[in-house]
């Protein structure tokens, strides 16, 4: 029988993660498509302290290059908007977390707010990024939602983008209320950068096994866009071989 030894709530950071070779060349996959244009979404299916968000957030530093792939001897270079769906209760609180995320992320990187300036300074004044607006004031959520995706592809077409691709980290994915709608914002919004061509995107979700069905319930088919990879206690062997699969920010052997 194996057991989960960890605490939840307390991600582990790059030094102390260990395991999840799978996953993690699984993930760098869905990466490296997205890079050449076929993005693969993923959602990281698994009980509560099982290990969904460390892992997330290890992807999240292979995908901007803060820590090297496994596999692949360059840095990758996405930009990353990472949110959590914890507290999301309708479909512009989706559409507004995931902008000001964009925002922030934007705001961290000089040369892209340079060669994407009307983008920078469309997010700098959108009022969707606002405080939250009650009664007739709220804004539309399609009409918020086709903009986040029209701003993401001006980004992405600019003429001197430097980066590969915008992967999107949404944590907690089985959180949402059903009238948040999360599944139809998954499917709408990815037809959207679609029908764009904006190929670039890269969405990866992680929750409990309640989220499939979820997300199912939100829009019949938003699940087939979605690998699943169902996550398991470490094993004891994995465990163990802590010390000789970390990772650290000094170079790739440790992974082996
Ligand atoms: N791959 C890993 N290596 C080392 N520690 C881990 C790993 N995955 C999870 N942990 C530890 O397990 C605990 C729960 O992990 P977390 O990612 O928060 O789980 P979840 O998001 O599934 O609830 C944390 O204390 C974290 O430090
Ligand atoms: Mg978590």
């Amino acid at each position: 029988m194996r057991y989960n030894p960890f605490r939840p709530n307390n991600i582990v950071g790059p030094g102390m993660f260990v395991g999840r070779l799978d996953e993690l060349h699984t993930v760098e996959q869905c990466l490296f498509q997205t890079k050449h244009g076929n993005p693969q979404h993923f959602l990281i299916e698994g009980e509560r302290g099982i290990g969904k968000s460390s892992l997330l957030f290890i992807t999240e530093h292979i995908a901007r290059g803060t820590i090297p792939a496994t596999r692949d001897n360059n840095n990758m270079k996405f930009l990353t908007i990472s949110v959590d769906m914890g507290r999301v209760t309708s479909q512009i609180d989706i559409v507004r977390i995931i902008a000001r995320q964009f925002k922030a992320s934007m705001s961290e990187r000089e040369a892209l707010k340079q060669s994407a300036k009307a983008v920078w300074e469309f997010l700098s004044r959108w009022e969707v990024l606002g405080v939250r607006y009650y009664g007739e004031e709220e804004p539309d959520p399609e009409d918020a939602r086709d903009e986040l995706t029209n701003q993401i592809v001006d980004l992405l077409a600019g003429p001197n983008c430097e980066i590969e691709g915008i992967f999107i980290v949404i944590d907690e994915a089985d959180r949402p209320g059903e009238d948040a709608r999360l599944g139809e914002f998954l499917k709408l919004f990815t037809e959207r950068l679609t029908r764009r061509d904006c190929n670039s995107v890269l969405i990866g979700l992680a929750g409990l096994p309640t989220t499939i069905a979820k997300l199912r319930a939100s829009h019949e088919s938003s699940p087939r866009l979605l690998e699943v990879m169902r996550l398991e206690p470490l094993t004891l062997d994995e465990r163990k071989a802590g010390s000789s699969t970390r990772i650290s920010r000094s170079g790739r052997k440790e992974w082996v």
